[in-house]
């Protein structure tokens, strides 16, 4: 039954994926509201004995993970067996993500692991995508990426931060052009080129990129599998 979008359904869906946890596995700790709930939840379970060690995907999920007492690894020193990434909008398995402005170590976490399971609440799910794409661009290359943008009919605007003045710097010194596409209907095509764009860092659309999509409904979950 869809829902509201609600902090309740969000819980339900990391605890639905935060059952695929188990002894030995090394975990990749996606960022924002959901994953902050998923972490929370294997927290819990490290106290009680489960052994893990996790792969943070920003500071936030860094600063969390360090509060709730999950041992952390780096991917120089392991691989992943799990990731557990949140979204801001899904259509089927295709994702977008960079609301946190976190996508790019998201992508890198996200993709390295063996099974990539996302969790959102009943409002992410769409029959397409629609909503804006962010980009992590290289400072100096700001107006360049802009302009490549414009020339694909893209609609670009520097994401601006909020209690300081001027833009979002992201967890890697780099700014967030959210780029409006209007609805997205060829995004493997989007992602393919804006990954060819000098100065683009990385961008949130993650095509094709999920094995498990862990959704909170009104009352209850639902889970589809790629
Ligand atoms: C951060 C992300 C987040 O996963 C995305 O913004 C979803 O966040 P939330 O669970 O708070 O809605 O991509 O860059």
């Amino acid at each position: 039954m869809k829902g509201d979008g609600s902090d309740a359904e969000k819980k339900r869906a990391a605890e639905s994926a935060a059952t695929a946890v188990e002894d030995g596995m090394t975990v990749g700790l996606g960022t924002g509201s959901t994953t902050a709930h998923a972490i929370r939840l294997l927290g819990d379970r490290v106290e009680q004995g489960l052994d893990i060690r996790g792969i943070p995907t920003s500071f936030q999920a860094r600063e969390l993970a360090v509060e709730v007492g999950i041992p952390l690894t780096s991917l120089a020193e392991s691989t992943l067996d799990v990731a557990i990434d949140g979204a801001d909008q899904v259509a089927g398995s295709v994702l977008l993500k960079g609301g946190g402005a976190a996508h790019t170590r998201e992508k890198i976490v996200d993709t390295a692991a063996d099974r990539l399971l996302i969790v959102v609440d009943s409002s992410k799910v769409s029959e397409r995508l629609d909503k804006t794409v962010p980009i992590e661009v290289l400072p100096a290359a700001r107006t360049t990426v802009a302009t490549r943008i414009e020339d694909i009919d893209g609609d670009p605007t520097l994401r601006a931060a909020t209690r300081k003045d001027g833009p979002v710097v992201t967890d890697n010194g780099n700014f967030v052009l959210d780029c409006a596409f209007g609805t997205i209907d060829d995004p493997q095509n989007l992602s393919t080129v804006l990954s060819t764009v000098p100065g683009i860092v990385e961008h949130g659309l993650f095509v094709d990129c999920a094995d498990e999509l862990h959704i909170g409904e009104a009352t209850g979950v639902r889970v589809e599998q790629f």
